[in-house]
């Protein structure tokens, strides 16, 4: 766990870079799509879980207007670092995943932006989610999950291999981007990932492929 912390401390300056180099600017896309998706909360509280550089927050922070309260957590302290000069209107926490430092019930929306797929204890990091969650809360991940598709089988076992570290060497990053390749091939599917979260308590809102199934967006909720 220390490791992928490292890792992302490592990567925090040219991340956003190589997120949208690597994705042919998609990343924006996809984000625009999840928020999309979600309702319309007056005075909501948004956890941008794994938020890094806290892009999916400022997504949905011009959704909302005015949440009541956007906060941005992440075990990376750098990547943080990075969101804090884009928006200072960011709360910042630096923590776990699976080990939230909120109370229960009291997030009314938590964003997830391509990072359970980094975290070992996915069952315990679902679980604190849905103790964090007010009731009729939503949960939407935004992730690269395990292949299924013929279009996102190509992709990730063909030409992400060689593509996605070539442009992290280019940058000088390429052991990291390694990493993310494999990271999406050894994960689970959006069904395995959709049943994890029902385990949890939640029930699942909607399923949607992006770009041919290289990106997908699920949206849970606490009932
Ligand atoms: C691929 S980045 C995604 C950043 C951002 N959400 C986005 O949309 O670009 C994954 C982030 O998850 C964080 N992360 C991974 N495991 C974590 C954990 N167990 N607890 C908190 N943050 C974690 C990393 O530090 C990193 O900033």
């Amino acid at each position: 766990m220390l490791q992928i912390r490292e890792m992302f401390d490592h990567i925090h300056k040219r991340y956003d870079l190589l997120n949208h180099l690597m994705s042919a600017g998609r990343d924006v896309a996809w984000r625009k799509a999840c928020c999309k998706r979600l309702p319309k909360k007056e005075n909501a509280v948004v956890l941008d879980l794994c938020g890094g550089t806290g892009d999916f927050s400022i997504a949905y922070k011009k959704k909302l207007n005015e949440p009541k309260a956007s906060l941005v957590g992440d075990f990376a302290g750098k990547m943080l670092g990075v969101a804090a000069k884009k928006d200072s209107g960011l709360k910042l926490i630096q923590m776990d995943a699976t080990q939230i430092p909120l109370a229960d019930s009291s997030v009314d929306i938590i964003l997830n932006g391509f990072g359970m797929r980094n975290i070992r204890d996915l069952d315990t990091a679902f679980s604190e989610a849905f103790r964090i969650l007010k009731q009729s809360g939503c949960f939407a991940t935004l992730e690269f999950f395990k292949p299924e598709k013929r279009v996102s089988k190509l992709f990730y076992k063909n030409i992400a291999p060689l593509l996605i570290p070539f442009v992290g060497s280019v940058l000088g990053k390429r052991n990291a981007y390694r990493y993310l390749v494999l990271s999406i091939l050894n994960f689970i599917t959006p069904k395995e990932y959709a049943a994890k979260a029902r385990n949890a308590g939640f029930t699942l809102r909607c399923i949607k492929a992006l770009d041919g199934g290289l990106a997908h967006i699920v949206i849970c909720e606490k009932k």
